[in-house]
Formats: structure tokens, C-alpha cells, sequence
């Protein structure tokens, strides 16, 4: 991966940081909207569930985005973390709804600073690690 990528993914994460609670919140309310037969494989019912999942959210792709200087130690970890969501549920198609609302939560929440080469950024890195989680498990 380019250096360029990286660095435009990891300085605009940074950003988002401050800002993760919303983020969540954003990103579940835009996933949804996409697709609402997502719902039942997360565990809104109980309560503060939602919040903690978007802890795992950021706090995964935090350490994603970290880890993406040493790929080679990222790729174990990816293709863990894929086999673990086939009992989720979760379904190869499902990878692209889950992008389309990250980019979507990102460019909310960066507003004028979602740049062509930030969101191209993003596209490249999500693609690169659902790639890798799908290859495993499936
Ligand atoms: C790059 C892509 C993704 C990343 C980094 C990611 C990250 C995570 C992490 C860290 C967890 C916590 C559990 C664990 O570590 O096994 C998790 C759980 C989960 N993820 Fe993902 N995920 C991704 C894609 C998806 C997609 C495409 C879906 C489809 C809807 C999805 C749905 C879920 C569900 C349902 C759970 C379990 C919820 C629970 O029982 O708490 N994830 N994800």
C-alpha cells in the first residue's frame, strides 16, 4: 500500500477520533438506512449494546489503521476477525454495504476535509482489509 494512502487514512482517523461516539451513531443510523435486514445480527436489545459495538467499531479500525505500516502483522488478525463474522452472519455482500456506510459516517463527520483523496484513501484501505476478511472466510 502507498504511503500516500496510509498517511491520508491515518491523519484523517485522527480526526474522527474526538468525535468517535458520534461517529458510531452516524454509521449505524446510515447502515441501517441501507439495509435494514442488518439489524437482527447485532445485539441491539440489550441495552448499551449498540454503544459498546461502536467501540469495537472504532477501536478495530483504530488498530487497522495503526497496523497498516506493517501489513504482514495486520493480515493474521484480518483474516481472524473475517472467520469470527461468518458466525455473525454476516455475508460477502454484506462487506459493501458496510463500506459504503463507513465512507459515508467519514464524510459526515470530516465535512469539507472528506477530500477526493481522503475518501479514494479510504476506498483502498477498506477494500484491501474486507478483501482480506472475505478471502478468509469464505
Ligand atoms: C473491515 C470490516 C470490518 C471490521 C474491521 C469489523 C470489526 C468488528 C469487530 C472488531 C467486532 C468485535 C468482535 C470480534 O472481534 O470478533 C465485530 C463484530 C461484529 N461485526 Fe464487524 N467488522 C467489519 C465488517 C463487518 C460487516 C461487513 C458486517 C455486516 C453487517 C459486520 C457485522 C458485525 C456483527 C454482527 C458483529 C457481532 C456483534 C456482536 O454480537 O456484538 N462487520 N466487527
Amino acid at each position: 500500500m502507498e504511503q500516500t494512502t496510509i498517511n491520508l487514512v491515518q491523519e484523517s482517523f485522527e480526526k474522527v477520533k474526538p468525535i468517535a461516539s458520534t461517529a458510531a451513531d452516524i454509521f449505524y443510523t446510515k447502515l441501517f438506512e441501507l439495509d435494514p435486514a442488518l439489524k437482527p445480527l447485532f445485539p441491539t436489545d440489550k441495552a448499551g449494546a449498540m454503544v459498546e459495538q461502536g467501540n469495537k467499531l472504532m477501536t478495530m479500525l483504530g488498530a487497522a489503521v495503526a497496523g497498516l505500516s506493517n501489513m504482514d502483522a495486520l493480515i493474521p488478525v484480518l483474516k481472524g476477525l473475517g472467520k469470527r463474522h461468518v458466525d455473525y452472519k454476516v455475508e460477502p455482500s454484506h462487506y459493501e454495504t458496510v463500506g459504503a456506510a463507513l465512507l459515508g459516517t467519514l464524510e459526515a463527520g470530516l465535512g469539507d476535509e472528506f477530500t477526493s483523496e481522503v475518501k479514494e484513501a479510504w476506498t483502498t484501505v477498506y477494500g484491501a482489509m474486507s478483501g482480506v476478511m472475505i478471502e478468509a472466510a469464505y
